[in-house]
């Protein structure tokens, strides 16, 4: 069943009523730009078809219950709890919800932070309680931002039903405060702008200092090109481990630098980085330099000369995630490298790595080939067998029903 109709159908049976509306936002795949959102720098993310829905309604009186299709249990607490609930730092180890449910409570939390009321959704009048259950296909574990589907999903669902009337820039926003200060998970705001502010055959150019963005067209259909998604099926989670300590490498190169953020360093800085750090921050502290210019030369090369032109990029992106930033997997150093021998035109690892999925830009009529010869590379590597599926850049969030 899509998950459009699993999400009316999980509503009834979990509450026992037909939901007011049905929302939706999709997931993304980053054309180029990694790890380079939380140092301030650029990004050149698009919106996948798969998406994960919300089916909500108000109710009289301020509970929220959350159903989904992820766990069998219904979440239910007071609105005015979930300022007892979040910041998660406070609870400790001992979270007093599932880490499922906190990307859909945390939302409803920030909201009420964010529109003024203090931190706290039960306090202001407008925010009345609301049943939710969610169902998605965007798959989990993948890369492919699942969170930030269902941070767009029920945001944008609480903007429409609360009457907020916030802005797709804040509520990506608000998105992202759930992620961090909800989950704990200590992302970047690229995944919840990517999924916000999709655009059908665009790509999103994104500026994360500023927030300012530019929508680039991909050309990808008139160039007769696919991108092809390789999910290596090895999953990951963005709120423990290595992206943790990444980002705190990158703070430290920063910090010897004498600047704010890796932003404001650029190649030409390398030399006096290499004087003055270990060898390790070095190379975090090249891969964000470098990554940042690839992503301004992605966009100049499509723009102007067409998306054939910015399969070097891809290749090279790639290399400096295995190398300097030490994110990718075998999986996904072979389905680079086969994607790659069987005519692929670029090919890297897309999102925060250590699994997940990468991209390959391939021709119309290579992708059957590419696709089999990535599945027989990983039987013979013996991995897991890998999911290939091919998306075009589709539109953000949308009231369905
Ligand atoms: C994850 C995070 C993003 C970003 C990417 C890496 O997807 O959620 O904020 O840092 O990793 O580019």
């Amino acid at each position: 069943m899509s998950a459009a109709p699993a999400a009316r159908e999980l509503f009834a049976s979990s509450f026992g009523r037909e939901p007011d509306g049905i929302w939706s936002a999709p997931g993304r795949v980053n054309l180029i730009g990694e790890h380079t959102d939380y140092n301030e720098g650029f990004v050149l993310p698009f919106a996948i078809p798969h998406r994960t829905y919300a089916a909500v309604a108000l109710r009289t009186d301020n509970r929220i219950r959350v159903a989904s299709s992820f766990a069998r249990l219904t979440v239910e607490c007071a609105l005015e709890d979930l300022a007892h609930l979040f910041p998660v730092e406070h609870q400790g180890a001992d979270r007093d919800v599932p880490e499922w449910s906190a990307y859909v409570l945390g939302v409803a939390w920030a909201l009420g932070a964010s529109t003024g009321s203090a931190g706290e959704a039960g306090s202001a009048t407008r925010f009345r309680g609301v049943d939710i259950a969610i169902a998605s296909d965007v798959p989990v574990g993948a890369g492919l931002s699942s969170s930030a589907a269902i941070e767009g999903a029920v945001a944008s669902a609480l903007n429409d039903l609360w009457e907020l009337g916030l802005d797709p820039v804040t509520l990506a926003q608000v998105g992202r405060r759930a992620e961090n200060e909800a989950v704990g998970a200590p992302t970047g705001i690229m995944d919840q702008m990517a999924s916000m502010l999709g655009q059908e055959d665009a790509a999103t150019f994104i500026d994360c200092r500023s927030l300012e963005t530019r929508s680039v067209p991909t050309g990808f259909r008139d160039a007769g090109l696919e991108v092809l998604v390789i999910d290596t099926q090895v999953t990951h989670a963005h709120s423990t481990g290595g992206y943790r300590e990444r980002r705190e490498s990158c703070e430290r190169g920063a910090q010897l630098l004498g600047i704010r953020s890796l932003r404001d360093a650029s190649v030409a800085d390398l030399p006096r980085a290499a004087e003055i750090m270990d060898d390790v921050t070095l190379r975090r502290v090249r891969h964000i330099v470098t990554e940042n210019q690839r992503v301004l030369d992605t966009v100049a090369a499509v723009t102007e000369q067409g998306p054939r032109a910015i399969g070097e990029l891809l290749v090279a992106s790639h290399a400096s995630m295995r190398d300097d930033f030490e994110i990718s997997t075998p999986e996904l150093d072979a389905a680079v490298e086969t994607a790659l021998a069987n005519g692929a035109i670029g090919a890297r690892m897309t999102g925060g790595g250590f699994g997940g999925s990468a991209i390959a830009l391939v021709a119309h009529a290579s992708v059957d080939a590419v696709t089999d010869a990535v599945q027989q590379a990983f039987a013979a590597a013996g991995f897991t067998a890998p999911h290939l599926f091919t998306v075009s850049p589709s539109d953000g969030p949308r009231r369905d029903v």
